[in-house]
């Protein structure tokens, strides 16, 4: 069976769609990763019987420390793919030099609106259309080559419905993202 591990600062909901449609199904998340000790997709992961690792950003001196920690903690695993799903912390070249099978989703459609707070720059532009991205993940922050985009065209959506339909999207395509690239034939 094929292996995963998803990375994750907060609340988990992209984990937990992750986790009711592929795991233990066609694939497994052999191990769960936060930098955030209070994360909410902690107790997600748990309930589909996940094990979760934290390595909390906090304790370490350096961005390069932190990243060193991460990249050893996937490697226990020899993952197939390395999943981020909300992972918030910015990553060093330690990272995409040693990991090199690693996708990202990102709540905008890229390259528009990279870095924090994209869902509410994409709501607040004056663009007619918005979407999710999902891009393998390498050494400038959300600008790896791009795999799979999903879009809407925008309507007299308040934030919050728009997020809805963001995160709908992610959910929709994130899973089948993983998939392709782990079973279909190159
Ligand atoms: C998702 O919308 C994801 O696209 C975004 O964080 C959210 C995490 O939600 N990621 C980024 O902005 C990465 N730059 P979740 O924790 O409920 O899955």
């Amino acid at each position: 069976m094929k292996k995963i591990v998803i990375l994750f600062s907060g609340n988990g909901t992209n984990l937990q769609n992750i986790a009711k449609k592929l795991h233990n199904k066609s694939l497994i998340i052999a191990k769960a990763i936060t930098n955030n000790p209070k994360a909410k997709g902690i107790e997600r992961a748990k309930r589909f019987g996940i094990d979760v690792e934290v390595i909390d950003h906090t304790k370490f001196i350096s961005r390069e420390e932190f990243d060193k920690a991460l990249v050893a903690a996937i490697k226990e695993v020899e993952p197939d793919l390395v999943v981020l799903a909300g992972f918030m912390r910015i990553l060093t070249p330690v990272f995409a030099q040693t990991i090199t099978n690693a996708i990202n989703i990102h709540p905008s459609l890229l390259p528009l609106f990279k870095g924090a707070k994209a869902i509410e720059r994409s709501f607040t532009s004056d663009m007619r259309v918005a979407g999710v991205t999902v891009h393998w993940v390498s050494k400038e922050l959300d600008s790896g080559k791009i795999i799979e985009q999903a879009c809407f065209h925008r309507e007299d959506e308040s934030l919050e419905e728009f997020e809805a339909k963001i995160h709908a999207l992610e959910y929709e395509i994130y899973p089948k993202v993983i998939t392709k690239l782990l079973f279909d034939e190159k």
